[in-house]
């Protein structure tokens, strides 16, 4: 059967399944559409279901019975197609998977100080152009995404370009020597690398950002993405995976690589295939980082919220935070993140202490899961989490699901509030605000047109409290708790905007919800990507653009007729129009000309991207000064001094006086620049005529200059 959809690469991928009719690639849900509809459920693929026992690797790598955590346990994607067949994860109302990365990785068992380690996690590879043979064949994983898409569930890939895999500095016998291949053809090892595809700055700092990219990772050996060949090797690589029917990217280790690479990537899938995709940044507890929002708000993905995880697991499971301080990171937030729906919420992962403590009350665990499905942002599920499973630490946080019980609280409190998020856009797309609240006691509620969830947390799991002048915009009238009473939850009536003092039982979650029967006039609740060229695709969800076609205005560059794509009254296609490149706020009139609000803001790029390093030698600065890029486009910030690229580097691929600058600028194009000295708001520009590069057709390039005085 022809798929003429697919890329070469996609084809060489396939090339083992010569003989198997492969099903057409599923459109319908692969699409940038909003995934705050959706809940993740994550899986450690091999910590799941083992449906393939053939598949398992044997002697030193595989723990039979899954009794030492480092080595393989043979989950498979076989076991997730039993998983979704069964129906587990749509009875749980799950309707996206977030699986470990699918690409071959090494095969070496690596003694760390006595223990054995192998991959098992997906995080260290050797071929990103390959399946990985111990989670299944080519032909499990297209089984995969048809089983996931016959169920109205989505597959999202973990995707980790930072690195292959560990490589010692002194030992090239370590490992693998983190070499990599290209679809089996070997590209370089660490210690064997001519030309120069893997970083050697020395292992892991965090001083700052620059030391987080260009070092490795721990012992990973990191790839230098600036490098045209590795550019282009990881854009074929997604691109194969896009192919097979993917409908999401968790990218990993996001802080450490760089952001212009990185949105130079971007612009490629989105531009192939948009698809949902979000960052891994770590954040500690209480660590609020710019830098992080900076990146969530330019490079075109958005993040996993751990600013919200690392509160809610403060509040509900450690009791080093009250409701306040939950209350404090909510309203932040609204402010810091541009497409706060788009962050991806969750209370545990695979690098953090599961939520339940042994022998703690579930009862914390279900208030905390009840909390992120009526949350702003995309929630997401680790697996087993629904069972309550226990383990501090890495590998203890990643066991083998040992239970698959549908009548449990948690379980069911998840049942009962994933479909909400589809029914009640106040769920997915609403504002949060705070209604009620004291040290144990959290009220917010979601607003989205005249579309409510109100809902009422009791953390203290002993005394019950008297709620008085509560406020809300739920219309008069009576409303039962949409958990059903499971998390103890009482029925409200509301009259004129208020509700009658009521007694919130000790540790319970309400939630009441109102909805409209229809929309009269535009409301506008997410646009993605946000990022892109012209001609690309843009999904706008939300209500009441009516069932006949209007105009949908980037700025006042209004969409109409075929580059309207699809018109429904919740959702809209479009194609990016063609419009001086710059920042863009969206807004849609319905066919009578009513208007949403806009919403901001789409960064429309001057058209294919490549990244850029420009480099300035003997640019020496005063103490607190710094050096940034600007030039003649507007991914150079278009000659701006307040808004420009930077501040640059100057430590580790260049060093003072020299600065260097990855940026994502067009394909194919003469581009004007200069270097900037700022000390705050006082600028110095190089003097002399200005620089000129011509970028590069495709892969990465590279410019260096002298500071001109
Ligand atoms: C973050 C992942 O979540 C973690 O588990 C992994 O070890 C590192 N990135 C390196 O890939
Ligand atoms: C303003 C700067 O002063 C100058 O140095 C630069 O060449 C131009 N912008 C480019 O138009
Ligand atoms: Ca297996
Ligand atoms: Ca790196």
């Amino acid at each position: 059967m022809q798929t003429p959809q697919l890329s070469r690469l996609g084809a060489l991928l396939l090339a083992s399944l010569a003989a198997t009719a492969l099903a057409a690639p599923d459109t319908h849900v692969s699409n940038k559409a909003s995934f705050a509809t959706d809940v993740i459920y994550q899986v450690v693929t091999d910590r799941f279901v083992d449906g393939n026992a053939a598949n398992n690797p044997s002697g030193a790598a595989f723990s039979a019975g899954c009794t030492q955590l480092k080595l393989y346990c043979g989950g498979d994607w076989q076991g997730l197609i039993n998983k979704i067949n069964d129906g587990y994860f749509t009875t749980m109302g799950i309707t996206a998977l977030w699986i470990s990365q699918p690409v071959e990785n090494i095969y070496a068992v690596i003694n760390y100080s006595g223990t054995n380690s192998t991959a098992y996690h997906g995080y260290w590879a050797r071929d990103f152009k390959k399946p990985d043979p111990r989670y299944g064949t080519l032909t499990d994983f297209q089984n995969l995404i048809s089983a996931a898409h016959a169920k109205g569930i989505k597959v999202i890939i973990d995707f980790a370009p930072n690195h292959s895999s560990p490589a010692s500095q002194t030992d090239a016998s370590f490992a693998e020597n983190g070499r990599l291949y290209d679809n089996g053809a070997l590209l370089a090892g660490y210690s064997n690398d001519p030309s120069g595809y893997f970083h050697h700055n020395g292992g892991t700092s965090f001083a700052n950002l620059e030391d987080g990219i260009y070092r490795n990772l721990f012992d990973l050996a990191d790839i230098d993405h600036n490098k045209a060949a590795m550019d282009l090797y990881f854009k074929q690589a997604i691109k194969a995976w896009l192919d097979l029917g993917i409908d999401g990217i968790r990218m990993d280790a996001v802080k450490h690589m760089p952001a212009g690479w990185q949105k130079n990537f971007m612009a490629e899938i989105y531009a192939y295939k948009p698809v949902f995709t979000f960052g891994e940044w770590f954040l500690g507890e209480n660590e609020v980082d710019p830098a992080n929002h900076a990146f969530a708000n330019t490079s075109g993905m958005s993040l996993l919220d751990f600013q919200f995880g690392q509160r809610v697991r403060q509040v509900f499971r450690n009791g080093t935070k009250t409701m306040l301080d939950l209350d404090a990171m909510l309203d932040a937030s609204a402010t810091q993140y541009k497409q706060l729906a788009d962050q991806v919420t969750f209370i545990d992962n695979h690098d953090m202490d599961r939520f339940q403590v042994s022998g703690a009350s579930g009862r914390k665990l279900e208030q905390a899961l009840a909390l992120t499905l009526t949350s702003r942002g995309v929630p997401a599920i680790y697996y087993g989490t629904e069972q309550y499973m226990a383990g501090n630490g890495d590998p203890n946080n990643r066991a083998k699901i040992g239970a698959f019980n549908t009548s449990n609280t948690a379980f069911k409190v998840i049942q009962a509030l994933a479909p909400l998020r589809k029914s009640n856009p106040a769920l997915a797309y609403g504002t949060t605000q705070e209604r009620w609240k004291n040290s144990d006691i959290y009220i917010y509620e979601r607003k989205f047109g005249s579309a409510v969830a109100l809902v009422a947390i009791n953390r203290n799991l002993r005394s019950s409290a008297s709620i008085g002048g509560l406020l809300t915009a739920l219309p008069n009238g009576s409303f039962t708790d949409k958990l059903g009473g499971l998390l103890n939850g009482n029925s409200i009536s509301v009259s004129a905007g208020a509700v009658p003092t009521f007694t919130l039982a000790a540790g319970a979650v309400a939630v009441w919800e109102y909805k409209p029967a229809s929309y009269t006039s535009p409301l506008l609740g997410h646009v993605g990507p946000m990022l892109g060229k012209a001609g690309n695709t843009v999904t706008i969800d939300g209500r009441g653009f009516g069932a006949t076609k209007g105009t949908v205005y980037f700025g006042s560059t209004a969409v109409t007729g075929t580059n309207i794509l699809s018109w429904e009254d919740s959702q809209i296609k479009v194609k990016v129009p063609a419009a001086t490149p710059g920042n863009y706020a969206i807004k849609v009139a319905n066919a009578g000309g009513a208007q949403s609000a806009t919403y901001g803001d789409f960064q429309l790029l001057s058209g294919n991207q490549v990244s850029m390093r420009f480099v300035v030698n003997n640019a020496s600065t005063a103490l607190g000064e710094n050096v940034y890029l600007t030039g003649s486009a507007y991914e150079l910030s278009n000659w701006s001094s307040s808004n420009p690229v930077g501040a640059c580097f100057n430590q580790i691929m260049h060093s003072y006086p020299s600065w260097y600058c990855d940026v994502s600028v067009p394909a194919s194009t003469t581009l004007q620049f200069k270097f900037i000295k700022k000390n705050g708001g006082a600028v110095t520009w190089e003097g002399g005529s200005n620089h000129t590069v011509t970028t590069p057709a495709s892969g990465a390039g590279k410019v260096i200059v002298n500071w001109q005085p």
